[in-house]
């Protein structure tokens, strides 16, 4: 292999964190153990065998504390317990210890912008006074105008409407007005008080003290606040509901809040240092549109150990951008001894099948940077599941550490036909159905050709799920996947395996080979020559790689050698057996 260019190498990879497969567990849709048609943690214990046979280092479970889910979960009424809907306590230590017997940890998901309006602290304030400490625990100001009916200043909320509730005082008339960077239903916490940064002190040694080895930091970029809470500039009326709030400079990317992180990183390392065997880190949310070095403003030494990666998720498929938000992203992260947190899937984002089976895929225009946004163009999902197949061997090839979401392993689709009655996210309703929202990717998962029990989601003779499935799904059953050549599910298994056998794969350096083609992405993992082709004609490979080498996995089955690379395919290939 000639012409290596623009050597890129990672920090010590010493901390098993580093260089993990992450499972990310949407709780609700995984798997329903008792036959309520919701997911709990009894089905996900019963679901261990097929994780660790997929080869996942850890599971990020989405927040399972007792909340009245009207965001699903990232409304928490209570930081110390389990939903009762998945289980309990006991339930979730079992799940744990399980899980460690598959060699498994847990992650669990902290929400630190806001709680449930369902928490105890809430309620008391609503039943205290203006200007007493239960307030202060939050931010509740008065209204402005004569009578206080306009809110104390101009935010958006994220999903749509002001960013301030006003609540009804026990006298049946309107009294003052609450922060909610959200909905109505998750009010800010203020940070400012020392309570509240106490009681997450003792939530985040709580969940390690049971076994939990890091958590998934929710919205980190909206914590800090501008004191006095300026009004926004304005914001265009053509721009939609859920980017309106992502404009106000004075909730979005604050230097308040990184007193919080910055405690939080010496608890975490604390508690690593003081108890030989635990490793436990921190990887926080923060969408960083086209811009990767902004994560350094989360992802440092003495923040979180991780930032996810999101650009290289949201990049167009072509050859420039993809290369551009990897290789930014390495670039700022590396010199710093940091390393990246790659992910293609969440339960924020449109599902890879279909975004990269959209007629737009490829144009830069289609890169906004918010996860949220739909575009219109055609979807053609094989051509979608094609793609998906090939980026996720690019995924699981970059230096670092990756982030699978639940069902991308079976090659799901966003449903995007969910009937109105049926919809549930925020989103929707806040948006006036404007945005379709995020539930097309909240789909109960599939787990059986035959339908009972939603497909082996619940046990046969369940009652429907909570989600309504749509009537192909069995297609994507694991069980149709499980053994057959070819498969998604098998893709998968095989990568991973390889991977985690394979060191080069995890960590060491990523070196881009200079190769004069507009649709190859081309780069060496110590060993492995990994290969991209974005286009829709094949490649021809001669002068590119020499005929030494094998094929050690192929994103397109029927390809089996190395001199010419399919439309729309990925393949690693190996000098030397990389097993
Ligand atoms: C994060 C979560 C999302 C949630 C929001 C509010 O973006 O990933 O699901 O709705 O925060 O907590
Ligand atoms: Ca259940």
């Amino acid at each position: 292999m000639t012409n290596a260019t623009d050597q890129h190498h990672l920090g010590s990879t010493t901390h098993w964190w580093e260089t993990a497969v992450v499972y990310q567990v949407y709780v609700r849709s995984f798997a329903d153990a008792n036959g309520d048609g919701i997911g709990d943690l009894a089905g996900i214990t019963s679901r261990l065998p097929y994780l660790a046979d997929l080869g996942v280092d850890a599971l990020w479970l989405t927040p399972c504390f007792p909340s009245p889910q009207h965001d699903h979960g990232y409304d928490v009424a209570d930081y110390f317990d389990i939903e009762p809907a998945y289980g309990d306590l006991a339930i979730f230590d079992t799940m744990v210890s399980r899980a460690r017997e598959h060699g498994i940890r847990i992650l669990m998901d902290v929400v630190p912008n806001h709680c449930s309006w369902d928490h105890e602290w809430f309620k008391a304030a609503l039943a205290a006074a203006p200007g007493s400490p239960e307030r202060e625990r939050f931010y509740f100001r008065d209204g402005r105008g004569a009578d206080g009916s306009e809110p104390p200043n101009n935010w958006q909320a994220v999903f749509g409407g002001p960013a301030w509730h006003r609540v009804v005082d026990a006298d049946g008339t309107p009294g003052q007005w609450y922060l909610q960077t959200f909905t109505p239903q998750q009010p800010d916490w203020n940070w400012g008080c020392a309570d509240v940064v106490d009681y997450f002190d003792r939530m985040i040694t709580f969940w390690f003290d049971r076994g939990v080895d890091g958590f998934r930091v929710d919205a980190v970029a909206v914590l800090g606040k501008a004191p006095g809470l300026p009004d926004a500039p304005p914001v265009p009326d053509d721009v939609r509901p859920t980017d309106r709030a992502l404009r106000n400079p004075h909730t979005h990317f604050r230097p308040e809040g990184h007193d919080v992180w910055r405690r939080w990183r010496k608890l975490v390392d604390g508690y690593s240092a003081e108890h030989p065997g635990r490793e436990v880190f921190t990887i926080a949310e923060a969408y960083t549109p086209r811009q990767p070095e902004v994560l350094l403003q989360f992802q440092n030494h003495e923040e979180f150990h991780q930032v996810f990666a999101f650009d290289f998720m949201l990049a167009p498929w072509n050859v420039h951008d993809l290369r551009e938000s990897i290789d930014a992203t390495v670039r700022a992260l590396s010199p710093e001894g940091l390393v990246p947190a790659w992910t293609l899937n969440n339960h924020d984002a449109q599902r890879a099948v279909t975004r990269y089976g959209r007629a737009d895929a490829h144009d830069p225009a289609s890169w906004t940077g918010n996860n949220l946004v739909y575009t219109d163009a055609p979807i053609d999902l094989d051509l979608g599941a094609r793609r998906a197949r090939a980026i996720a061997m690019i995924l699981l090839a970059l230096p670092g550490s990756a982030y699978l979401y639940q069902g991308e392993e079976l090659g799901l689709p966003e449903v995007l036909d969910i009937p109105a009655e049926a919809r549930q996210d925020p989103i929707f309703f806040r948006t006036n159905g404007a945005e379709i929202g995020r539930d097309g990717c909240r789909v109960p998962l599939p787990w059986t050709t035959a339908e009972d029990g939603a497909h082996g989601f619940s046990p046969i003779g369940s009652a429907a799920p909570w989600m309504p499935q749509p009537s192909a799904w069995g297609q994507y059953a694991a069980d149709a996947q499980d053994g057959v050549d070819g498969s998604m599910l098998e893709l998968y298994r095989r990568a991973i395996s390889v991977r985690r056998r394979h060191g080069d794969l995890r960590g060491g350096a990523l070196r881009w080979i200079a190769v004069e083609h507009p649709t190859l992405l081309a780069f060496e993992r110590g060993e492995i020559t990994v290969l991209l082709n974005v286009g829709s004609d094949p490649v021809e490979l001669s002068g590119i790689v020499d005929g030494t080498t094998r094929v050690v996995v192929a994103s397109d089955p029927e390809t089996s050698s190395a001199s010419v690379l399919p439309p729309d395919t990925a393949i690693w290939l190996a000098r030397t057996d990389p097993t």
